[in-house]
Formats: structure tokens, C-alpha cells, sequence
């Protein structure tokens, strides 16, 4: 029995982290795409032989190419630019769409029965795009933003309190931009909503915080942004797919009517496994959080009308 293939394409900072994670969890063989010559073979050798000393047999390629890649259960796109400080997500619109868009025709016609996992930003209009360009049903094409926007808040939590994340459940919903919607009623510590445990004053920090989580990295960084937590929770995304383990994850889907939202990509609990996007969980969200995610929503809807603006589709 071969096992599964997943695709990586784009073998920077976020994509290496991703292949060296998938490595280490044995879920598949690895496939690296990058344009720059060399780049993907060297990660890819060098990961090869860090496996012996980790412990894991599988195969890791590294390619400048689309041939490799064929056949793939699952493709995580990675590839675009990343921000520099005083840039926004959307600020990467333009570029990133273009690449995007190239990269998802070359992996669809390869792989057309595989699913996508799209982490370049500004995350929700790239899933947008992929969708537009590869066809594929909402059910195979998703974007990682809600694991990691959770996971911050999460980690915030654990600091403030002095817990182990891991009694930590948070959700987080809506665009992966400033206008998320952390939902601090469904955030717990072992059950116990954090509304309960901590001042609104420190709740309303901790949200602030998750929302500028991925620009106070920026700003730490100066070249670029994070990389470790969002190649962390692709990878989640895609364990919770290859081992079916129907996991419910907050990530960014098609919503078709849920939570009053149509036809727009957006953060939603979803469950994940062996065919995706199984199910979209509605949870009851009171007038505020529903505006709130409306308003998310609406700011997706003007990204991707601002493609169709500049002609990409
Ligand atoms: N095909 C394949 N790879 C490409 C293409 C393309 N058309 N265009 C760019 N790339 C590659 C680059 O060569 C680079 O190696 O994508 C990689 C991106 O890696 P980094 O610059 O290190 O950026 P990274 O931090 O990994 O972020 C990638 O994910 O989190 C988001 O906002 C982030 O949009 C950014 C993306």
C-alpha cells in the first residue's frame, strides 16, 4: 500500500516548517514546489536526512515542477509573498492572486481528485481564487486561518492565567484579518467559559492581542511573518483529514446559506476528515457575534470583488 502524498508548494518559511512537521508525524510522502531553483531540492534532501535521526520513513521530494506532484491527496499552497512591517494582509492582493492562480491550475489538472488547503494571504480571497480557478467542491477546498487565530488566543490565555494550553479551547471565527471574531463565550479552560475567569477588561486585551497577533510578528520579524504556528495548524488540518479523525476546527469555507452568509469564504466550525469538509456546525451566536461575522464576511466580498476589479478573474 503506497501511502498518502501531500503537496507543498511553496517551500519557504511556512511550507519547510509544514514538510519538516509532516514529516515528523509520518502521515505521507512530501512533495516541495518552489520556483527558486534548488530551493526545494536542498530542503527536501536536507529533511530526507534528518529523518533517520527523527525516525520517520518517508519519502521527501523537492521539485521546480508540477510532475511530482500528481496524484496528491492533499495540496497545502503556501506560495505568494508574506508581509513586511505596516502592511496588511490585503495589502498582498495583487501579487499573491497571481501566483495563487497559476499555482492551483497546475495543481488541479495534476490532481483533481486531491484536497486544498490554502494558507497564502490575504487568506479568505486566495481561497476564493483557488476555488474559482480549480473547481473543486467546497468540501475540497478550505483556508488555514481559524486553527491559528485560535491557537494565539489560546496561547494569550495560557500566559495570562498561567494554565497549560491544553486545557484551552477557543474559537475563533470569521476572516483571518483585523475584523476576526474571537467568540470569548465558547473559549474555555477545561469547560469554564474564560468569561467567567477573568475580567471583561482582560478578555477584551486578549481578543486585541489575537487580532493583531500575526503584525506584532511582523513587526518582531521585519522581513517577514510567522511561520512556525501557521505551518503547525496546515498541519493539524491536514492530520485531522488523512486520519479522518472528524475534528471540529474552525477554518475558512464556503458558506452556502450558514449563519445567514452566502456564497463568501469565511472562518466557520467546521468537521474535518477523510472527505474534508464534512459538515459546517452551526452554534448559536447572539445578535452581536452574528453582526460581527457579517461584517467579516462583507469585508471578504469587497476583496474578491476587488480581483474582478483588476481583471485576475
Ligand atoms: N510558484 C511556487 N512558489 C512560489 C511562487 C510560484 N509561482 N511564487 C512564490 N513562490 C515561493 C517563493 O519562492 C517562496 O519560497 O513561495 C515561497 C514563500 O515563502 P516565504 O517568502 O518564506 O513566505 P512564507 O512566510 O512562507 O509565507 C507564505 O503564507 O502565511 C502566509 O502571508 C503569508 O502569503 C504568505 C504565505
Amino acid at each position: 500500500m503506497s501511502r498518502p502524498k501531500i503537496s507543498v508548494i511553496g517551500a519557504g518559511n511556512v511550507g519547510a516548517s509544514a514538510a519538516l512537521k509532516l514529516a515528523e508525524i509520518e502521515i505521507g510522502d512530501i512533495v516541495l514546489v518552489d520556483i527558486v531553483e534548488g530551493m526545494p531540492q536542498g530542503k527536501a534532501l536536507d529533511l530526507m536526512e534528518m529523518c533517520p535521526v527523527s525516525g520517520c520513513d518517508v519519502n521527501i521530494t523537492g521539485t521546480n515542477g508540477y510532475e511530482e506532484t500528481e496524484g496528491s491527496d492533499i495540496v497545502i499552497i503556501t506560495s505568494g509573498i508574506p508581509r513586511k512591517p505596516g502592511m496588511s494582509r490585503d495589502d498582498l492582493l495583487s501579487t499573491n492572486t497571481k501566483i495563487v492562480k497559476q499555482v492551483t491550475g497546475e495543481v488541479a489538472k495534476r490532481s483533481p481528485n486531491s484536497i486544498l488547503i490554502l494558507v497564502t494571504n490575504p487568506l479568505d480571497a486566495m481561497v476564493y481564487v483557488a476555488h474559482k480557478v480549480s473547481g473543486f467542491s467546497r468540501e475540497r477546498i478550505m483556508g488555514m486561518a481559524g486553527v491559528l487565530d485560535s491557537a494565539r488566543f489560546r496561547t494569550f490565555i495560557a500566559m495570562e492565567l498561567g494554565i497549560s494550553v491544553e486545557n484551552i479551547n477557543a474559537f475563533v471565527l470569521g476572516g483571518h484579518g483585523d475584523d476576526m471574531v474571537p467568540l470569548a463565550r465558547y473559549t474555555t479552560v477545561s469547560g469554564v467559559p474564560i468569561t467567567e475567569l477573568m475580567p471583561k477588561e482582560r478578555v477584551d486585551a486578549l481578543i486585541q492581542r489575537t487580532r493583531d497577533g500575526g503584525a506584532e510578528i511582523v513587526k518582531l520579524l521585519k522581513t517577514g511573518s510567522a511561520f512556525y504556528a501557521p505551518a503547525a495548524s496546515a498541519v493539524e488540518m491536514v492530520e485531522a483529514i488523512l486520519k479522518d479523525k472528524k475534528k471540529i476546527l474552525p477554518c475558512c469555507v464556503l458558506a452556502n446559506g450558514e449563519y445567514g452568509i452566502k456564497d463568501t469564504f469565511v472562518g466557520l466550525p467546521v468537521k474535518l476528515g477523510r472527505g474534508g469538509v464534512e459538515e459546517i456546525l452551526q452554534i448559536k451566536l447572539t445578535d452581536d457575534e452574528t453582526k460581527a461575522l457579517h461584517l467579516s464576511a462583507s469585508h471578504v466580498r469587497e476583496l474578491c470583488q476587488r480581483i474582478h476589479d483588476l481583471g485576475e478573474l
